[in-house]
């Protein structure tokens, strides 16, 4: 379909929008088992997911047609399998670089690429990369932003909504095609080789660095200081016994 909301070069130049799917991940993930021939950039939104998923296994909820719920399928062939955290910074980046164009500046990206405001959080990326030899043939990149809805359920704890934080009400396809643009931007960057920019800016957004926080690991409640990010994308702890390294399963935030 073409259209006029996305002003980027590639990236939802071919949208396709549905009222109800499983999960916008899952259908791309399934269009390109099947070899559907999809364009690079291409975006699938949806108003409703019945089976939305989120990182660990967990699942994404959101109110049907007040959210946006949608994915961006890309061929970053450039890339190296050791280095898919550097797409995740990327795309981290793009959503903050939105939120500060909505004059939201103090959000920040929760590693490894959550993104909070208000210590609440506001959107999630859930990226499934599908390999060739060592390198990515196609990255999925799931995004779950919390945008019209007042009211989460109770079972939902620290999730916020654009409108709780800004008090409006948004055009769910007009800020679609925003981000779109600032992901596109983002992933020329990281294509052009410009990681280090990417690295340094996400440092400087990320949540709690350089705070004393707490934390469980090593099944315990531990205070620690969030002092890096290795470039596989390993939180880099400042703990009592010195620094320590974690992946995403190894450790919680307490808030
Ligand atoms: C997380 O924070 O755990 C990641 C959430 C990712 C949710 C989005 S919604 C669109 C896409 N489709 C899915 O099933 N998940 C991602």
């Amino acid at each position: 379909m073409q259209n006029n909301t996305f002003s980027g070069l590639f990236i939802g130049r071919n949208l396709i929008t549905l009222k109800e799917v499983d999960s916008t991940n899952t259908f791309l993930k399934d269009a390109l088992s099947k070899s559907t021939p999809l364009l690079d950039g291409t975006v699938i939104m949806a108003d409703r997911q019945l089976a939305g998923r989120g990182q660990s296994g967990n699942s994404w909820i959101s109110e049907a047609g007040k959210n946006l719920t949608f994915s961006v399928l890309l061929n970053p062939v450039f890339l190296a399998i050791e280095r898919q955290f550097d797409l995740n910074m990327a795309v981290s980046l793009a959503l903050n670089d939105f939120f500060n164009k909505c004059k939201l500046q103090a959000a920040t990206i929760k590693w490894p690429n959550d993104s909070y405001f208000n210590n609440k959080k506001l959107a999630g990326i859930l990226i499934e990369n599908i390999l060739q030899g060592n390198k990515i043939k196609h990255a999925i990149i799931g995004i779950g932003l919390n945008v019209n809805q007042e009211n989460f359920p109770a079972n939902l704890k620290n999730v916020t909504s654009l409108k709780q934080a800004l008090h409006q009400d948004y055009n769910l396809m007009q800020i679609l095609g925003e981000i779109c643009a600032f992901i596109e931007a983002r992933y020329l960057q990281l294509k052009a080789g410009n990681i280090v920019r990417i690295r340094d800016e996400y440092l400087a957004k990320l949540y709690l660095k350089d705070e004393i926080a707490v934390f469980r690991f090593n099944n315990e409640i531990q205070t620690a200081v969030i002092r890096d990010i290795t470039a596989s994308g390993q939180l880099v702890l400042e703990t009592s016994s010195g620094l320590q390294y974690f992946n995403n399963k190894e450790i919680e935030f307490i808030n």
